[in-house]
């Protein structure tokens, strides 16, 4: 018998909603393909909840998140809240609290679409990042003296600890041996520079590298590595990073595989509840209007489909994705597509309806 997937859905801010929507549709249509089942439960996250009731991630939501098999996350970020407030008290609070210790996103050119690099294929661009998810700048450790005085002082911290620098290593070890394609793990640090954390780092990385004989270890630093991938992005298979520079590189990664109507990301506890979203934002000025690409969020659903377990699914959203990708869409920029969002959804869910394999 199949089981019932019991998933929170937050749609947030901004186009949030309209996206998580298409999302759902997809997750459904392979729903009846496959005999899945799910329980979809709404939780009113978000900015304008947050004008409406002062509340961000409250104790009590929080304890109903830890009871669901997985949360699917539309965007955070709204423009009449000052920055930081909803970033830190929900986004951030729900990857500390859940403990998703990896951000895992994989930056992947599908056929059809463009890249700005010059001479660079789907052949070339097709790796994937692991992120640190709860430590290093992130961690809020810091303080600001003297507030507002020309003797203002503001330091900001980088946690790193041993258990978490290994978990997330030990992670990425494992999902390159998984992914088995180029079975190269790469750490991207600043050991020339930052030599307290990124010794950490680096001598975590070499220790655990030595239980896994089948794969490449190999090292560059976080600048070189922007160069690279912007050069030679077919050098890359699997990246393991810490937090603040799994956060620039993957906006880089976005862009290179075509932006951020395309980027997804899954926000991982492996013994937990993780929680899936597309990584570009709330786009509020596009709110309602059925311009933006869902394809995004529909890639983080087809994440966390194969994080719960349900791989022939999730191989199902991915073939609609590419043929949608490769067949119908002319552009992926808002209002640019050819159709409205809920138009790219269908064509997706219709496709894993009907055509997939
Ligand atoms: C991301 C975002 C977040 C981050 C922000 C919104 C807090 O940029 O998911 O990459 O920095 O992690
Ligand atoms: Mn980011």
């Amino acid at each position: 018998m199949s089981k019932t997937h019991k998933i929170a859905i937050i749609g947030g801010d901004g186009t949030g909603p309209e996206v998580v929507a298409e999302g759902v549709k997809v997750l459904k249509a392979a729903g009846e393909r496959g005999n899945i089942s799910y329980d979809f439960i709404d939780v009113p996250l978000g900015g304008e909840n947050y004008m409406a009731t002062g509340e961000l991630l409250t104790p009590e939501t929080l304890e109903s998140l830890k009871t669901m098999d997985a949360i699917y996350l539309g965007a955070i970020g709204h423009p009449d809240v000052k920055p930081g407030i909803l970033e830190k008290g929900i986004l951030l609070d729900l990857r500390f609290s859940l403990d998703q210790y990896i951000n895992l996103r994989p930056v992947k050119l599908y056929d059809g679409v463009d890249t700005p690099l010059k001479n660079k294929g789907p052949e070339d661009i097709d790796f994937v990042v692991v992120r640190e998810n709860t430590e290093g700048l992130y961690a809020g450790a810091g303080g600001v003296l003297k507030k507002g005085t020309p003797d203002e002082v503001a330091v900001q911290e980088s946690i790193n600890t041993r258990k978490g620098v290994e978990r997330c290593i030990r992670y990425a070890f494992e999902y390159c041996k998984k992914r088995n394609k180029g079975n190269k793990l790469t750490l991207c640090g600043k050991t020339n520079v930052l030599t307290f954390a990124f010794d950490l780092w680096e001598r975590t990385f070499y220790e655990v590298a030595k239980e896994y004989p089948g794969i490449t270890a190999d090292y560059a630093h976080v600048d070189a590595i922007c160069m690279w991938m912007v050069k030679n992005p077919e050098w890359f298979d699997v990246i393991v990073t810490d937090n603040m520079f799994g956060d620039i590189i993957t906006d880089l990664g976005a862009m290179i595989q075509g932006g951020m109507g395309i980027a997804a990301g899954g926000n991982i506890n492996p013994e937990g509840v993780s929680m899936f979203e597309p990584i570009g934002g709330s786009a509020p000025k596009y709110t309602g209007m059925g311009v933006i690409n869902p394809i995004a969020a529909i890639g983080a659903a087809q994440i966390m489909l194969e994080t719960l377990g349900e791989t022939q699914a999730a191989s199902w959203i991915e073939q609609g994705i590419i043929k949608v990708l490769r067949d119908d869409l002319k552009d992926l920029g808002a209002g640019k597509m050819g159709f409205s969002t809920s138009e790219v959804g269908g064509l997706i869910a219709d496709f894993v309806k009907n055509s997939a394999q």
